[in-house]
């Protein structure tokens, strides 16, 4: 439970400047005030508490969380907040994660990018009824990049991610690290979704099978919240944990995102991007540079879709930290060709996938390991569709009507690919790792839970 007290913040300000006069000359404290006044009873930014998954016990359950504006939620939360802690490790290392559902409700966690073995992958068949547990136990195998986890229930999916239940997972490599990019207070998880509260405040989930549009923005589980930053290089890890809405992020001031990574870790090569389209459960890992603005500049993250503004970020301290780390990045991404079997998968209406909606005991199609194959998602009305793959990341080939063309963000290896209305897209997939059945799924969570899903099965 996360209450930020604006009461006591204030009696705080009130007593020290009564309690000293010289604080009045002060012009640092004097700046301070005039920011708690402008943000009135908004939240500061919250950052989840960094967590190792080696022995890690994550418990989902009913809370409470203050979401800003003087409101206290009813929500869902993992370990007692939300969202839930930040898993971080390294590649090479293993996770053992203790799950328990104390949610009224069956439940079970899926790893989302993370490449795990069936038993490990959070499958609807896997869920516990409401009071038992599940054990992971899996090795991180994969390159670095930003993965996050939630619920996966069959047809509960969409009501346990809005009451609150979300995380980010965090894995780092050497490749990575060589590049030196800002890490502790300078690397920041946002975790942007939308809400709907009802009249005693609480989340309020009341879904169409065109999908769960909340009525406000959320981030890290506050509404439009502020973060003080220094004049620096900031790194965001951007997760879309919004269940059907797509954001088109920007900055204002004509503040430039540095793209360096997505889904599956760091592009073959970085760009500079005004704007970035970004889908459910699609990521994005972005430079900022906060030093060519003055003290007590703000500069808002805003999704130009809904015209809403996201979060505020505001430069409070002038001195500029040496900041030794890279300003662009690269990446060697072999690509995939050749393949050897194409599948067409059409995403029909608002719950099936080729004619069939999900049966959790039936498999659809058969995989073989090793072998490099082409899918090509076509969308046949009630877009946007954000397809994801469990069990493997893919690489984009190409898009043809709609939008007509692969956008930056969409290069290297991806598990999450934004499917709009008239969009044929095409993808190259290899499983590599394990044998067993995985899910294929439209991530706009109400199409999913309607059974726009399906098994199939790497043999
Ligand atoms: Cu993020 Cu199968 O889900
Ligand atoms: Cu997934
Ligand atoms: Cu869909």
């Amino acid at each position: 439970m996360k209450i930020k007290n604006m009461y006591s913040v204030f009696i705080l300000i009130v007593f020290a400047i009564f309690s000293s006069c010289e604080n009045f000359d002060n012009p640092q404290m004097h700046d301070e005030n005039q920011i708690t006044n402008s943000l009135s009873n908004r939240n500061q930014l919250y950052i989840p508490e960094v967590v190792s998954p080696g022995g890690l016990m994550l418990t989902a359950a009913p809370g409470t969380t203050d979401i800003g504006g003087g409101i206290i939620s009813a929500t869902w939360e993992f370990n007692g907040n939300l969202p839930g802690p930040t898993i971080k490790t390294n590649t090479g290392t293993i996770a053992s994660i203790l799950f328990q559902n104390n949610l009224p409700e069956e439940s079970i966690v899926h790893w989302h990018g993370l490449i795990v073995n069936k038993e490990n992958d959070g499958h609807p068949q896997d869920a516990v009824s409401s009071g038992g547990n599940y054990s992971y136990n899996f090795p991180i195998i994969q390159r670095a990049g930003l993965n996050w986890y939630h619920p996966h229930p069959d047809m509960l999916t969409g009501k346990q991610v809005f009451m609150g239940l979300a995380g980010a997972f965090i894995v780092n490599d050497a490749e990575e690290s060589a590049f030196n990019l800002p890490s502790g207070n300078f690397e920041v998880p946002l975790i942007i979704r939308d809400v709907t509260l009802n009249n005693g405040g609480n989340i309020n989930y009341q879904p169409t099978a065109g999908g769960m549009f909340g009525r406000s923005s959320m981030v890290n589980g506050s509404m439009y919240p502020y973060m003080k930053v220094a004049s620096a290089v900031y790194r965001f890890r951007i997760l879309n944990g919004a269940n059907a809405r797509v954001m088109n992020l920007a900055f204002t001031k004509n503040a430039e995102m540095i793209l360096i990574g997505n889904d599956g870790g760091l592009l073959p090569s970085s760009s500079i991007q005004n704007s970035i389209v970004i889908s459910n459960g699609e990521r994005l890992d972005i430079l900022v540079d906060f030093r060519k603005f003055k003290t007590g500049e703000s500069i808002i993250l805003r999704d130009l879709n809904a015209q809403w503004d996201l979060v505020e970020f505001i430069v409070t301290e002038k001195k500029m930290p040496l900041y030794n780390g890279a300003l662009s990045t690269s990446s060697n991404i072999q690509p995939l060709s050749n393949p050897v079997v194409t599948r067409t998968f059409s995403f029909d209406g608002m719950s099936r996938i080729n004619g069939l909606e999900f049966n959790m005991n039936r498999i659809d199609w058969t995989v073989p390991l090793h072998q490099t194959e082409m899918w090509v998602f076509v969308s046949n009305g009630n877009g946007p569709h954000p397809v994801h793959v469990h069990g493997a990341s893919f690489q984009v080939v190409s898009r043809t009507g709609g939008r007509g063309r692969i956008f930056p963000w969409e290069a290297g290896w991806k598990d999450t690919v934004l499917l709009d209305d008239g969009e044929t897209v095409r993808v190259l997939i290899r499983f590599d790792n394990y044998s067993g059945i995985y899910l294929m799924h439209c991530h706009k969570l109400e199409h999913e839970d309607r059974g726009m899903m399906a098994n199939f099965e790497v043999i």
